[in-house]
């Protein structure tokens, strides 16, 4: 095992291999390159491969001879040689490991099962290297596995809807970072976003038209199983439960009408777990999702139930007396109860969220822990499989670093090694208030690959500067695959300026974030139709630019490099003049007015960070006041201008501590 080789030697592997061995030599790619599949049978195996040498020639430019995988005999009739034992179902967590050997002349991947090539040829993919004449592949041997075999990614689309395309592209990124769980939001007080053959009233009168349909839906699972990725939908129920209830107010707590609800939140509109018609209305219900969706596992959500209308409903309060239940959360188990009941019904077991979790639950659920890692614990003490979702919302725009460090099992955790064994993975989660097809790819990466190496690789590995390496290589090759995550943003920043030209807006939108966590709309209230299309919607979490000039000033602070010195200065002085020069463009364009105080702040802040590296250098007190002035520009920056945020704040203000400190 030589983990720290395989990252010293800069490999750009996504998650990082359990073993790596670099070997000396290199494997040259030609047009002669032939992937022939020894011994296995599957067509995952042969549409992957083929897709596989389809992206090999796409990044080489080589016109192939073989460009599609060939069955072979022996090992001397090719030069990828593809060996597996079966052909699995993803119930049950298939095995997943797989050996990657690179000699000097021949590629040997082989797996216990056709999931675990589908992996191999993941990395073998992101091995792909060059140098001036010659595309080639590093020898190495790998072993690997993964460390958690749930390792998922939800998607919200019902706040707004995400069309099959989004789906198809973001499992192809899933697949290339070794995920293997989308987890489908399917239902939620904004809209109902699936056909139902036996309610139709569901997806005809509460999705304002935009659902799957079922033939969707099972193109979209055999997509998904083509890539070693399992389906799994949620219906959120008792609560969240809005748009069911536009569609059936008679299951509701409460008489209706009910109407689909546009804002963000949580509502009171739930579904009566009193009456014998809920349950039957759910076994009719199951009975068919279960038919449509292969999976083991269904989601039933469960999560942030107010209990509101259950109070305002006397016949519940006397059911509950009746039935010796003292809280909405006992009423709720209660429900969770008999709908884990029908799943079974039709050998289907049940995730929800750590709300669920409630003693006397059924054992063979899955609790899905988003409101801190103590359910968790709590979950796994308890003897219930968990996985963890707190710490991977990426919809709250935290740094991908955030989500790296956050670990499902720390070293510290508080679980014995059977506990441990609960903990399953985690998933990440992609709400959709604040995005739409255009923007949610730019929220989900390149950041969720970071998440993805955490799920999969060995513990140890944590070093953030190498992440980021990796994440910056491996962000540009997901590309390749349709999203729209880096493309979109220039597009979104020619849409605002109205114009081809873009130079100074971007400069600036380059240092901008979204704010953070649920500030968004408590800043602007938004609803389902608020644009998505405004400067906060084209800044991306993360911002390079931003991060890396925090990197310099701490470096430059710390050792006092000329080479960051001068490149501070440069950038610096860059920002000071753009504001002059972007006053134009957003004079002349309505919808960028709201950045004009963000253009302004950048130039001040800049001035000081120039200022401060002036007194620095030449070794000059600061004049009287300077430091109070100085602080006044770093506070107003600090606030969020038209919901963004001014990344590089932090920087300018360690300049200007650091100049002052002496006076204080
Ligand atoms: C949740 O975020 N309400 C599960």
């Amino acid at each position: 095992m030589n983990l720290h080789f395989a990252q010293s030697a800069k490999l750009n592997l996504i998650p990082v291999p359990a073993k790596v061995n670099l070997l000396p030599g290199k494997f040259e790619i030609t047009d002669s390159l032939k992937v022939g599949i020894v011994k296995g049978n599957s067509t995952r195996v042969n549409k992957y491969a083929n897709r596989f040498l389809s992206r090999l020639s796409g990044r080489t430019g080589l016109f192939l001879v073989y460009p599609f995988v060939q069955k072979v005999k022996s090992g001397d009739s090719a030069d990828v040689l593809i060996s597996f034992e079966k052909s699995v179902s993803l119930n049950n967590f298939p095995d997943e490991s797989y050996n990657l050997k690179i000699k000097k002349d021949k590629i040997f991947l082989s797996a216990g099962t056709d999931i675990g090539i589908l992996r191999g040829l993941e990395t073998l993919l992101q091995l792909l290297d060059r140098d001036s004449t010659r595309y080639f592949f590093q020898n190495v041997e790998i072993e690997d596995s993964p460390r958690f075999k749930w390792r998922g990614l939800m998607i919200d689309v019902c706040r707004h809807f995400m069309p099959e395309d989004v789906i198809y592209r973001n499992l192809d990124a899933m697949a290339a970072v070794k995920m293997n769980v989308l987890h489908l939001h399917l239902s939620d007080d904004q809209g109902f976003r699936i056909e139902c053959k036996t309610f139709p009233k569901l997806h005809t009168l509460a999705s304002d038209g935009l659902y799957f349909t079922q033939e969707q839906i099972k193109n979209i699972i055999r997509y998904a199983d083509e890539r070693g990725i399992r389906v799994i939908p949620e219906f959120d129920i008792p609560g969240h439960a809005t748009s069911w209830l536009v569609a059936y107010p008679e299951y509701a707590s409460l008489p209706g009408p009910y109407k689909l609800q546009r804002e963000w939140g949580i509502f009171d509109p739930v579904f009566d777990p009193t009456q014998k018609k809920t349950y039957e209305f759910f076994d009719a219900f199951f009975n068919e999702m279960a038919k449509l969706f292969p999976d083991d596992y269904i989601h039933i959500g469960g999560d942030e139930n107010n209990g509101n209308q259950w109070r305002a409903n006397e016949r519940i309060q006397e059911f509950m007396k009746e039935k010796g239940l003292e809280t909405t959360g006992e009423l709720q188990a209660y429900f969770n109860t008999r709908i884990a009941g029908i799943l079974k019904k039709y050998n289907k077991k049940m995730v929800g969220w750590d709300e669920i979790l409630h003693p006397g639950i059924q054992e063979n659920i899955v609790i899905q822990s988003w409101r801190g890692k103590e359910y968790l614990i709590n979950a796994a003490k308890s003897g219930y499989n968990v996985i963890l979702s707190n710490g991977y919302y990426i919809d709250l725009i935290q740094p991908a670093e955030v989500h790296y460090l956050n670990d499902p099992l720390s070293e510290n955790a508080d679980l014995t090694a059977e506990e441990k064994r609960y903990v399953l993975g985690g998933e990440a989660t992609m709400w959709s208030e604040f995005v739409s097809p255009e923007t949610i790819d730019s929220r989900i990466w390149p950041r969720t690959a970071a998440i993805a190496e955490r799920f999969w690789s060995p513990q140890n590995i944590k070093d953030v500067e190498d992440m980021y390496r990796r994440l910056d290589v491996v962000s540009l090759q997901l590309e390749e695959l349709g999203l729209t995550h880096i493309k979109n943003y220039a597009m979104m920043l020619r849409r605002l300026a109205n114009s081809r030209d873009i130079k100074h807006l971007k400069i600036l939108v380059d240092v901008l974030e979204p704010v953070k966590n649920y500030n968004r709309n408590r800043l602007r209230k938004h609803t389902q139709q608020s644009p998505l299309t405004r400067v906060v919607d084209a800044a991306r979490p993360d911002a390079k630019t931003a991060r890396l000039f925090r990197r310099n000033v701490d470096e430059f602070i710390h050792n006092g490099n000329t080479v960051l010195k001068d490149e501070i200065i440069s950038r610096l002085k860059l920002w000071k003049a753009n504001h002059s020069k972007l006053t134009g463009v957003i004079k002349s364009n309505p919808a960028l007015k709201e950045i004009l105080p963000q253009s302004e702040n950048l130039k001040k802040v800049s001035e000081t960070g120039l200022d401060a590296i002036n007194f620095m250098i030449n070794k000059i007190d600061p004049p009287e006041n300077w430091k109070e002035k100085a602080l006044g520009i770093i506070e107003h920056a600090k606030e969020p201008v038209a919901q963004t945020e001014l990344m590089i704040v932090s920087a300018i203000e360690k300049l200007v501590k650091y100049v002052t400190q002496q006076k204080d």
